[in-house]
C-alpha cells in the first residue's frame, strides 16, 4: 500500500481525531467566553463508524499514531466506542487522548479498558483564581486535578500534564507546576504560547521561550537533557539530575519543528488539515457520505498529502526574526502584527491542538 510523502519529503505517520468542537471551558487563549460559537450542527459531525473507516484508511497509508481531541472529546457520548474501534486498528500502535481533564474522574477507568493507552491534560496553573480566569470561569481545579489522579489510577501512565506558559499570566508558576509533578507518573510539559487560535491577543512579548523556562527550573531542580524518543516528537525532554523524573519543552515558536512534522489533523466535521495552522480542511466527509469506496479516499488521501508544503511555524520564525533585525522596536512590533495580520487565522478548538 503507497505510503504517501509530501512537497518536502515528510510522510504521514500521525492522525490526530477531533470528536467535537465542543467545549466546558472557554480558555481565554482558545475559545474566549465573551464570544459566540456557531458549532458544528450534530448532522455534520462524523459518525464513530465514519471515523473508524477513515482512521483504517489512514492507516493503510502509514498512520501508527492516532490522538484523540476536541474541543473537549470527552464531551461525546460513548467515546469508548470510538477508542474500542480505533484499537482494534491492526497497525495502530499508539493511541492518546488529550483532555482538559474535568470527566476523566468519571471515565479513565472505562477509556483505559475500551483501550486508550495515554491520556494527556491540559493544565495551565495551580492557583484556583488563575485557573478559573484562564478557562473562562468553567471548570474548576480540584476537578482537574482528581482527573489527573483518575488517570494514574487507571494505569494510563504516565500521564502528560500540557501547560501552556503566557507571559504575565502563568510564567510565575513554572517551577510549582515542575514540582508538583515530577515523578515517574507524570510528564509535565510547557508549550510556548502560539498565535492558534482565534483573536488570543497573542503577540511575541506574551511568549516565554523554552530555554527560559529550562533556566528557571534547572536552577532549583537540577536538569540534564535527554534524547528525542522519535525524531518526530514535538517535546525536547530532559531528566531530573537526581532521578525525579524528566520534563519537555514544546518549542514552537522559538525552535520550530516543521521539517519533522509527519501530522494530519481530522475535524470533527471531516475535513482533513495539513498543518496546525491551515486555514482551510479538505473535506473527506461530503465523498465518504457521497459513497466513494476506500481505494478511491485513499487516493484522495494521497494527493492532498502529496501536495502538502506546509511549514508555517518556520515561516513565521524568519518574519520575526526580520522584523526584529529591522531595528527600531515600535516598527518590529508593527512588523511583528503584520505577522499575524495577513493570516486566516485556525480556530485551534476546530481542529485540537
Ligand atoms: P505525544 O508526544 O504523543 O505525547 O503527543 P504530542 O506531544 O504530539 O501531543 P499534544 O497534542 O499533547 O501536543 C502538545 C502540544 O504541542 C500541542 O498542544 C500544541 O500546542 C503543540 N503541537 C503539537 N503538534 C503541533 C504541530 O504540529 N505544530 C505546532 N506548531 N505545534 C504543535
Ligand atoms: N498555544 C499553545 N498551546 C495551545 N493550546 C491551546 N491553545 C494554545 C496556544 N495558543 C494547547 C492546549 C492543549 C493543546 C491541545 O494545545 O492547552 O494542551
Ligand atoms: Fe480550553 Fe482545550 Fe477547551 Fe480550548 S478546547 S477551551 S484549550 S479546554
Ligand atoms: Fe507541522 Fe504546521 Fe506545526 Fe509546522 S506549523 S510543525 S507544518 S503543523
Amino acid at each position: 500500500m503507497s505510503q504517501p510523502r509530501d512537497q518536502l519529503g515528510r510522510s504521514l505517520t500521525d492522525l490526530r481525531i477531533s470528536v467535537t468542537d465542543r467545549c466546558n471551558f472557554r480558555c481565554t487563549f482558545c475559545m474566549p467566553e465573551d464570544r459566540e460559537y456557531d458549532f458544528v450542527p450534530r448532522a455534520e459531525v462524523l459518525s464513530y463508524e465514519e471515523i473508524l473507516r477513515l482512521a483504517r484508511i489512514f492507516v493503510s497509508r502509514g498512520v501508527h499514531k492516532v490522538r484523540v481531541t476536541g474541543g473537549e472529546p470527552l464531551l461525546r457520548r460513548d467515546l469508548e466506542r470510538l477508542i474500542e474501534g480505533l484499537a482494534a486498528i491492526e497497525g495502530l500502535d499508539d493511541l492518546a487522548l488529550t483532555t482538559n481533564g474535568l470527566l476523566l474522574p468519571k471515565k479513565a477507568e472505562s477509556l483505559h479498558r475500551a483501550g486508550l493507552q495515554r491520556v494527556t491534560v491540559s493544565l495551565h496553573s495551580l492557583e484556583a483564581a488563575t485557573f478559573s480566569r484562564l478557562a473562562g470561569g468553567r471548570g474548576d481545579l480540584a476537578g482537574v486535578l482528581a482527573g489527573i489522579e483518575a488517570a494514574a489510577a487507571a494505569g494510563l501512565t504516565p500521564v502528560k500534564i500540557n501547560t501552556v506558559v503566557i507571559q504575565g499570566v502563568n510564567d510565575h508558576e513554572i517551577v510549582s507546576l515542575a514540582r508538583r509533578f515530577r515523578g515517574d507518573e507524570f510528564v509535565l510539559r510547557f508549550i510556548e504560547y502560539m498565535d492558534v487560535g482565534t483573536l488570543n491577543a497573542w503577540d511575541p512579548a506574551s511568549v516565554v521561550s523554552a530555554e527560559e523556562i529550562i533556566r528557571r527550573i534547572d536552577a532549583e531542580l537540577p536538569l540534564e537533557p535527554a534524547p528525542r524518543r522519535h525524531a518526530n516528537d514535538v517535546a525536547k525532554r530532559y531528566r531530573y539530575r537526581d532521578g525525579g523524573g524528566e520534563v519537555g519543552v514544546i518549542a514552537s515558536i522559538t525552535e520550530p519543528f516543521c521539517g519533522d512534522c509527519t501530522r494530519a489533523r481530522l475535524s470533527a466535521d471531516g475535513h482533513l488539515y495539513t498543518c496546525l495552522f491551515s486555514a482551510v480542511g479538505h473535506d473527506l466527509k461530503a465523498p465518504l457520505r457521497a459513497g466513494e469506496s476506500d481505494a478511491e479516499l485513499g487516493e484522495r488521501l494521497d494527493t492532498i498529502w502529496g501536495r502538502r508544503s506546509d511549514r508555517y511555524s518556520e515561516e513565521r520564525s524568519a518574519r520575526l526574526e526580520r522584523a526584529a533585525a529591522s531595528g527600531g522596536s515600535a516598527e518590529a512590533s508593527d512588523e511583528a502584527s503584520d505577522v499575524l495580520a495577513g493570516e486566516a487565522r485556525v480556530e485551534m478548538f476546530r481542529i485540537g491542538g
